[in-house]
């Protein structure tokens, strides 16, 4: 008994009783002087802070980056040299569901992982596919809005996603991997992870490459079916956090196996698809995957919250060596997460010790709210502005990378002008088998019921210049799941008692 710690106040001061509320007589009223029970409800009042407005069902963990191949030719960066040993934290996450989401839904994942280098954070917040369901920025927060709840019904609504996907073919590849095995992993352990976008290189004689980014698991691409989906979400809502945790605890430590492909700087003027097109991938055969090392995740965070949930990844975290590309929408998230993260965390979120860089920090922001850590790290109080007299912190002017060549006019380029069916036709016809072909007919047929005709018809418009085989495939799966679901062809309810959102719409 004697060994238990002491319970105080938040100031530390002793406090005598957990249990009984200070009244005025045994029956009560309280008295407003018990201000350790208003404090305790305060607290509880302010224990939620804002879940992230896209990808807020996350699981995570510690680890270490380990590069085993020699890239320097291609990149200075210190934490990508050969031999570099990195610690870093992982999270993984769907996009669409809120907080409390079950964890088994269709839906790509996000890969996100911060490391802790002796230059600073570098964070790679990727996803488990190599490309994205638009190529402008101005199309994401648009996106979104599909994905999440219809603002009458507060349901998710099909028809708002399809009537969207229809209307911006861009989105076919991403739409074809999401309703592919791929779409829905036994865990994150299952998946990979891909930069995405394309990122730069730039090495020790100031020479730039383009670089993707690739994150192979070496646990396999085990998946779920839909049905065997809902059958494990109605056990467990919680099974990526249980099968993560678990493989971690159990000292079964997954591994990725990191890879890149390279493309010199004046390549990106040849290539027939634009390599900074977020919707494209660039083909295996034109750029070679190269071995660079693995990642590996070995220990569980001590507290969810703080270490997960306080957890900040933004594109715009890179070290020298490491770059961005012309990338629109890469352009535009080098913005939008540090302002999350303000709004979210509050402006000093990198002195949260999950962000906090593991070396020394020093810059000339100053004071506001929660910046724990006092004004500026300069060890100089005299040194708070810049430039000075007084040894503050000096810029690094070799961490500047090569000037970046651009041409042509500022303007507003139309981006739907773009082939958006060649790479899903070869990941359509010569990738998927044909059991992968038929689950992918299976899974979209399906997420097609009760949409209304207008919108399924100008889907499989698209479909049928991906591949006509496609076309009739998701048709014949699309009808038979509609009479099933008792909807007749024209996407209407048969009986009248299976209300769908859908319905509720009147599509132009
Ligand atoms: P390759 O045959 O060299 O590459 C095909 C790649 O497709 C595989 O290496 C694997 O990528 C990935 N893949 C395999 N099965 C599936 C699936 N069911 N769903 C999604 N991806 C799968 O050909 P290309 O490089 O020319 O690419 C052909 C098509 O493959 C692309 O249009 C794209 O749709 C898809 N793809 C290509 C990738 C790339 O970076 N080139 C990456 C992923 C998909 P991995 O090794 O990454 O698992
Ligand atoms: C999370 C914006 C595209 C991957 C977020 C968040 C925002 C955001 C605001 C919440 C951040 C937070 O509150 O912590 C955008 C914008 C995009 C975009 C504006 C396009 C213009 C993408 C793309 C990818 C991606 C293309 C992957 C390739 C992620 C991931 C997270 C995330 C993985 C979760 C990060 C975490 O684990 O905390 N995004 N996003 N996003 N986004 Fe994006």
């Amino acid at each position: 008994m004697n060994d238990k710690p002491k319970l105080t106040t938040t100031a530390g001061s002793p406090w005598p009783n957990n249990q009984d509320s200070l009244s005025a007589g045994e029956r009560g009223p309280l008295l407003i002087q018990d201000y350790q029970l208003i404090e305790k409800l305060a607290h509880q009042n302010r224990e939620r802070i804002p879940e992230r407005t896209v990808h807020a069902k996350g699981w995570g963990a510690h680890g270490k980056l380990v590069i085993t191949e020699d890239i320097s030719q291609y990149t200075l960066a210190k934490c990508l040299q050969k031999g570099a040993e990195t610690p870093m934290i992982a999270r993984f996450s769907t996009v669409a569901g809120e907080a409390g989401a079950a964890d088994h839904e269709r839906d790509v994942r996000g890969f996100s992982l911060k490391f802790y280098t002796e230059d600073g954070n570098w964070d790679m917040v990727g996803n488990n596919t190599p490309v994205f369901f638009v190529r402008d920025p101005y199309k994401f927060p648009d996106f979104i809005h599909t994905q999440k709840r219809h603002p009458k019904t507060n349901m998710r609504s099909p028809t708002a996603m399809w009537d969207f996907w229809s209307l911006s073919p861009e989105a076919m590849h991403q739409v074809t991997i999401l309703m592919s095995d791929r779409g829905l992993p036994q865990s994150p352990m299952h998946m990979n992870g891909y930069g995405s976008h394309t990122f730069s290189f730039w090495n020790e004689k100031g020479e730039r490459y383009w670089v993707k980014f690739h994150f192979k698991t070496q646990q396999g691409h085990d998946f779920f079916t839909n049905e065997e989906a809902e059958k494990v979400v109605g056990k467990t809502r919680e099974g990526y956090q249980e099968r993560l945790f678990n493989a971690i605890e159990d000292g079964k430590y997954p591994r990725w196996k990191f890879q890149i492909q390279i493309m010199p700087e004046t390549d990106a003027e040849k290539t027939d698809y634009n390599p900074f097109d977020l919707t494209k991938v660039w083909p295996h055969d034109e750029y070679p995957p190269i071995d660079v090392g693995y990642f590996e995740l070995n220990r569980n965070a001590e507290n969810y919250f703080a270490e997960i949930e306080n957890a900040a990844f933004s594109p715009s975290n890179i070290v020298p060596g490491i770059s961005w590309s012309p990338d629109k929408m890469l352009q535009a998230r080098i913005f939008s997460y540090a302002d999350a993260h303000r709004h979210r965390l509050g402006t000093h979120y990198e002195q949260i010790p999950v962000n906090r860089p593991k070396c020394p920090v020093h810059h000339y922001h100053k004071d506001g709210e929660m910046n724990v850590y006092g004004g500026i790290a300069t060890g100089n109080p005299n040194a708070y502005y810049e430039p000075n007299s007084f040894n503050g912190p000096v810029e690094v002017r070799e961490a500047q990378e090569p000037p970046l060549r651009i041409s042509g006019d500022a303007a507003r380029y139309d981006h739907r002008k773009y082939d958006d069916y060649k790479q899903p036709r070869a990941l359509y016809a010569d990738v998927m088998d044909d059991a992968e072909r038929d689950r992918l007919h299976q899974n979209m047929g399906g997420a097609l019921v009760g949409v209304p005709t207008v919108i399924v018809e100008r889907w499989f418009e698209h479909l049928r210049q991906v591949h006509p085989d496609y076309e009739a495939g998701v048709r014949k799966e699309w009808e038979a799941a509609s009479r099933d679901a008792g909807y007749d062809p024209n996407g209407l309810p048969i009986t009248g008692d299976t209300p769908h959102e859908a319905n509720d719409q009147s599509p132009q």
